[in-house]
């Protein structure tokens, strides 16, 4: 500037997020990547916090913890979508059930719900009452992030949820949820109905805080066959769909249940943008599945992650080929599994950013 006396402007990003860009069907140059379960324990950095703040709930309701951990993965790999780290569980407490995540055993419970009165001490949840560092955290990454990369958020589903806080907590067999399902579906409806409307005021609550997409994940959804899932899923996924589509029309919301291959077709009919594929189905024969409206998100196996830099490489450019250009997410088809190797992480982001279409 003249004379010193103009300061530089500050550059600032103008342009959407890559990942917008792509669920919307835009001209893009390379599919945006980032990879579920991004922050955590594969990371050093994640577990050097975890000695210092080993409960999993203190990491993941302090605003400070949060985005630090968020951010853990952005500065270290680039990833096109930085996902806030928390949990689908953390909404639980300020419904009125109460819960833990333990180290070995994952979350717990304390008191599992199994009546129609269990059901009816569940509270409507208020998320700027309950997880008010939710919101500030989201704001923080939004500014920290700018528009070089999508904040994303995410709810549980209503089964998904429902199933841990009737099974007590992880399951093999999905028993006590199931005989709630086939001999009282009234109750684990009107539980349902609970997290629908509660998700729903969730994500709505995320996005207003700086959240630009939001991932529902129906991990256990697929416990179900077709005709119950149709029953107690679908319609609570559309409702979600559907309140927060109301107010936030332009907001992609993306799917995720895995080992969805037997409901591919179904899952569009739930409004959702984008739908998240495991990797047991061919990205291939998925896209054509699931019609051109929707984006699809997927879908490498994250054993892969395990195999050569070659492998990996070579796996990346399959997904990508078989999705076709444009309206797709690469990422994983679940969560990063811990022992990962990071230099594989860091590898599995370079080799996807150089690509080109
Ligand atoms: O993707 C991200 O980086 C965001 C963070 C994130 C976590 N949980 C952090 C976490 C996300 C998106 C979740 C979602 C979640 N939580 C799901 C849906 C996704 C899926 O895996 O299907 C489910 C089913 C849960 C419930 C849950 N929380 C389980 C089954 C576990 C594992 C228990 C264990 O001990 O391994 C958790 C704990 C949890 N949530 C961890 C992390 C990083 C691991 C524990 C830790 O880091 O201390």
């Amino acid at each position: 500037a003249i004379g010193g006396t103009v300061a530089e402007p500050k550059v600032v990003s103008a342009a959407e997020p890559l990942l917008l860009n792509a669920v919307r069907g835009e001209d893009v140059e390379r599919p945006p990547v980032w990879l579920m379960r991004q922050a955590g324990r594969y990371m050093k950095s994640y577990q050097i916090i975890c000695e210092k703040y080993p409960s999993f709930r203190q990491r993941s309701e302090n605003v400070d913890l949060v985005v630090e951990i968020s951010l853990q993965p952005w500065k270290v790999f680039r990833p096109d979508g930085v996902i806030l780290f928390s949990d689908i569980l953390t909404p639980l407490s300020g419904m009125n059930i109460p819960f833990d995540i333990v180290k070995g055993k994952g979350p717990v419970i304390f008191n599992p719900l199994c009546t129609a009165t269990d059901v009816d001490q569940v509270r409507e949840f208020v998320p700027a009452d309950s997880v008010p560092y939710v919101g500030e955290a989201l704001t923080i990454l939004r500014k920290e992030v700018d528009n070089e990369a999508a904040v994303l958020g995410f709810v549980g589903a209503p089964f998904t949820l429902a199933s841990y806080v009737v099974e007590g907590g992880s399951s093999k067999h999905f028993t006590k949820i199931k005989r709630l399902a086939f001999s009282q579906p009234k109750v684990l409806h009107a539980l349902l109905q609970k997290f629908a409307t509660s998700m729903a005021k969730y994500v709505q609550y995320q996005a207003d805080n700086g959240a630009q997409a939001v991932q529902i994940f129906d991990s256990w959804a697929t416990e179900l066959s077709p005709v119950d899932f149709e029953e107690f899923s679908l319609p609570y996924l559309k409702q979600i769909v559907d309140i927060v589509k109301q107010t936030h029309p332009n907001l992609p919301l993306i799917l995720y249940a895995s080992g969805s291959g037997g409901l591919l077709e179904r899952l569009p009919l739930t409004g959702v943008d984008v739908v998240s594929l495991d990797w047991t189905v061919d990205m291939a024969e998925g896209r054509r599945r699931l019609g051109t409206d929707v984006a699809v998100q997927g879908n490498v196996d994250p054993g892969v992650l395990f195999g050569s830099k070659e492998f990996i490489t070579s796996r990346i450019n399959d997904t990508v080929r078989k999705a076709g250009k444009g309206k797709h997410i690469l990422n994983l088809g679940h969560g990063i599994v811990v022992g990962t190797p990071e230099e594989n992480v860091a590898h599995f982001f370079e080799v996807a950013k150089g690509i080109r279409y």
